[in-house]
């Protein structure tokens, strides 16, 4: 029997007018992360069904393994397959060809952007093993993010390069971008102790910070297949005393929303799952709230996680002007 693909065209919004900018800074080289340096896999969830997270986006790097990664591979005792040792973040798409992600996952410890074919992108994903990553074409990243400052509004923009043929279309169907909260009058703001779902390909094992060791008893070999966690939103002030401490002296502000650490649950986001979606139910829809940023460790009890708040009226509006604003072909700041 012969299957026909559903013929879905790959639709895609005019391209955006280039802007005169200055010229980038040269990406440092040599500064290569393994996938889970800091950030995590759902810790305390269970498998997203096939379909269900039609926007739920994965962010590749396209470096190659480097020989201390594979050395710190070796004194561990894990073989990673090469789905794992690429797969660096999630993402969610807001329209066709248009993503949001974490702004740290294009950005390096010392603050400086990576070049464009550093990473690439792969929709309607649910088993990473079967990904076909698609180039990007321009990145916006928030202007004032800062890996080493307070790392608030921890986000980027991402337009993906269309790929004429089959693959699109067949990548297109099984695609479907999600709506914003706050996008349209009448949305129930998100408020505390609403209940969000945050999904990944992250760590899953529970573990302190920096505990290298216990990834190795639950290594970057967990299931492929994508992972869903149920969390609840908290007040910003657990956040504060129990993640951010010095990084949030200023306060969090409304660009971060604070969610997970029940006293007496391992739920949690971690590395990897970073810049992928945190959504709610409004009305009848599910709509994106948040993004993965941040935390301290993963699935400690007690300890929340951090997201970028995408809700945020600042930052909705920095979205449409990212869409519009940012440059072709390159990684932008954009304020
Ligand atoms: N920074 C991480 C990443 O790059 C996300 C960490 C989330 N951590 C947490 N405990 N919630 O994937």
């Amino acid at each position: 029997m012969k299957l026909f693909l559903p013929v879905i065209l790959f639709a895609l919004a005019a391209p955006a007018q280039a802007q005169d900018q200055a010229p980038l800074p040269a990406p440092p080289s040599g500064d290569v992360e393994p996938a889970g340096d800091d950030g995590g896999r759902i810790v305390g969830g269970t498998i997203a069904l096939p379909g269900s997270v039609p926007w739920q986006v994965q962010i590749v790097t396209t470096n190659p393994i480097t020989a201390a990664e594979l050395e710190q591979d070796r004194a561990l005792g894990v073989t990673r397959q090469n789905w794992e040792t690429r797969h660096l973040c999630g993402g969610a798409l807001i329209a066709p060809g248009w993503v949001l992600t974490a702004a740290h996952c294009f950005v390096d410890k010392r603050d400086g952007l990576r070049a464009l074919n550093e990473r690439a992108a792969a929709l309607g994903a649910q088993d990473l093993r079967f990904t076909t990553p698609m180039r990007i074409e321009r990145v916006a990243i928030f202007g004032s993010y800062s890996r080493s400052g307070n790392k608030k509004n921890d986000v980027a923009l991402v337009r993906i390069e269309p790929i004429p043929g089959q693959t699109n279309q067949a990548i297109a169907a099984r695609a479907q971008p999600i709506r914003i909260l706050g996008s349209r009058p009448g949305d129930r703001a998100l408020a505390l102790l609403d209940k969000v779902t945050v999904t990944g390909w992250g760590i899953t094992g529970a573990h302190e910070d920096g505990d290298v060791r216990d990834l190795a008893k639950r290594p970057l070999r967990q299931s492929p297949e994508l992972l869903e966690v149920g969390l609840q939103v908290k007040p910003q002030a657990d956040c504060r005393d129990k993640v951010a401490g010095a990084a949030a002296r200023g306060g969090l502000g409304a660009g971060v929303i604070c969610a997970g650490g029940a006293a007496n649950e391992s739920k949690d986001s971690c590395s990897g799952d970073s810049g992928g979606p945190m959504t709610r139910v409004q009305g009848r829809e599910r709509v994106l709230v948040g993004l993965v940023s941040w935390g301290v460790g993963c699935g400690i009890k007690g300890r929340p996680g951090l997201y970028a708040n995408v809700t945020d009226p600042a930052m909705l509006k920095w979205i449409e002007r990212a869409k519009t604003n940012a440059p072709p072909g390159q990684v932008t700041r954009l304020r």
